[in-house]
């Protein structure tokens, strides 16, 4: 109780930002004074660059099967040990609890967290009391029912007051900076208009069912995804009034078993947090060519129309590996080179090598999310690979060289070797990853 009592001050600061004092002065008159938040929450915020940042979790929900076993090895991990800083919090793996898989594969990783440098926190989520979750969509599996459960109670788990919430098959593709994930204290957000893919429906239709609001923009468009943590409580809480129920399971297989083919927690979330807590964020979101006006009378936005604060370019940390093709792994290396690219770290000369054929490369592939499915800002916000958009990219890398030069991230490819002992144990072969 008294954990849950101090996590919740810390999320209401991490909201605010700002600590509140009030002092006496000499005269009697009361002020009011804020202080940015610094004082050590954890004992991340003495050695952490980040030091003002709130403590954030890299969230994962996932399970001990074959395939996502071998995206969170071989894709999240790799490419996280790289360009997640542990600075920024710990990761966070939400398990099944009755699983003895996932017992298993946690004890396992847990003993490599020291040589990967960065802590993990391994939280196991029991059966729903109520096992209709399980068969609620009848076109999904008993697993993926869960997960999508899940989605909705991630924040009983996740202590932190940010969730960063990303898939196994998600792959960093840049180091990650504060201002990747802050403007000011709001945290960003991504959206994009994929209206035309027909599971958007589908999506739309499960959000408006969830908390009466269509989608403003589809939102699972990229990873992490940063919700403060209480927002997915407020969240929760909106939809039993919404659907008059006492439980969210009782919520999900409701709405479920209307048996929607496709189903978007992520999306349903966001949306509620435009409607609800759009001050807390900050949104970017690319309309295509589609005139603002009419697109706020097509996604229904009524007094919630999108300003041009809410539309400016943002960049991608990672890509969609799962609908991204890239059958001759050029972006890892890509990636990696402009990572290393003028920071005091010295190259080996495989390293330089490989690195030549980039010399000139711009890393547009960070306005990019999957390619199997068009989700890219190259046709729209970055139409010709204009001028503004080459200048945010050159600008991040002015950000990720500084962090690289003083340490934070070290790019440091032994780390591979780390994960991907941890991944033998479950007879992962991972292809290079560079
Ligand atoms: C991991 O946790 C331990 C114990 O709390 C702490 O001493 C250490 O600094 C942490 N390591 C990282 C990389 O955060
Ligand atoms: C909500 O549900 C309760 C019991 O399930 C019922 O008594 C009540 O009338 C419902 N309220 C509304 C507004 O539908
Ligand atoms: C808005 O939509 C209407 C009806 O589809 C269309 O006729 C009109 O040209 C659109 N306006 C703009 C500026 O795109
Ligand atoms: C890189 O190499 C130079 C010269 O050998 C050395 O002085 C420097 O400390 C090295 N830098 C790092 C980060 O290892
Ligand atoms: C490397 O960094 C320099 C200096 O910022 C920049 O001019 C150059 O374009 C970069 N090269 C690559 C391949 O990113």
């Amino acid at each position: 109780m008294t954990k849950f009592k101090i996590f919740a001050a810390i999320a209401i600061l991490g909201t605010a930002g700002y600590l509140f004092y009030i002092y006496s002065t000499k005269s009697g008159k009361t002020v009011l004074v804020h202080h940015p938040v610094s004082q050590p929450t954890t004992s991340r915020k003495t050695v952490s660059h980040f030091k003002e940042v709130p403590d954030i979790t890299l969230t994962v929900r996932m399970s001990s099967v074959a395939k996502l076993l071998k995206y969170f090895y071989c894709t999240m991990m790799r490419s996280g040990t790289l360009y997640w800083s542990s600075q920024l919090g710990n990761l966070g793996l939400i398990l099944d609890k009755e699983s003895k898989d996932d017992h298993k594969f946690a004890e396992n990783l847990q003993k490599y967290q020291k040589k990967l440098g960065i802590n993990i926190s391994f939280f196991y989520e029991p059966l729903p009391k109520d096992k209709r979750v399980l068969t609620a969509a009848k076109s999904q599996p008993r697993g993926y029912n869960r997960q999508l459960y899940s989605s909705f109670i991630m924040d009983e788990f996740i202590s932190t007051p940010i969730v960063a919430w990303i898939d196994t098959d998600g792959k960093f593709t840049t180091p990650v900076t504060r201002d990747n994930i802050f403007n000011g204290n709001k945290l960003r957000v991504k959206g994009m208009d994929t209206f035309q893919y027909t599971w958007l429906g589908s999506w739309s239709r499960y959000t408006e069912r969830m908390i009466g609001k269509h989608m403003p923009s589809d939102f699972m468009t990229y990873f992490p995804v940063y919700i403060w943590r209480d927002t997915i409580t407020n969240c929760r809480n909106y939809i039993l009034k919404h659907l008059n129920v006492s439980t969210i399971e009782e919520a999900y297989i409701r709405v479920a078993s209307t048996d929607y083919i496709h189903m978007s927690p992520v999306n349903t979330i966001m949306t509620y947090a435009f409607y609800f807590e759009k001050e807390r964020y900050d949104w970017h979101i690319d309309i295509r060519d589609v005139d603002l006006h009419n697109y706020s009378k097509l996604h229904k936005i009524p007094n919630h129309e999108l300003t041009s604060t809410d539309m400016s370019p943002d960049l991608h940390v990672t890509l969609h590996e799962k609908y991204y093709k890239d059958d001759k792994n050029i972006i890892n290396r890509q990636a990696y080179c402009a990572a290393v690219n003028n920071t005091v770290l010295n190259m080996t000369q495989d390293i330089q090598k490989m690195c030549e054929p980039f010399k000139t490369n711009e890393m547009w592939v960070l306005f990019e999310f999957c390619n199997k499915v068009k989700q890219e800002h190259l046709t729209t916000w970055c139409k010709n690979k204009n001028k503004h958009c080459s200048s945010m990219i050159k600008e991040h890398y002015d950000k990720t060289r500084l962090l690289v030069n003083e340490g934070v991230y070290k790019l440091d490819l032994k780390k591979f070797k780390v994960v991907e002992e941890a991944a033998n144990f479950h007879k992962i072969k991972c292809p290079p990853f560079l």
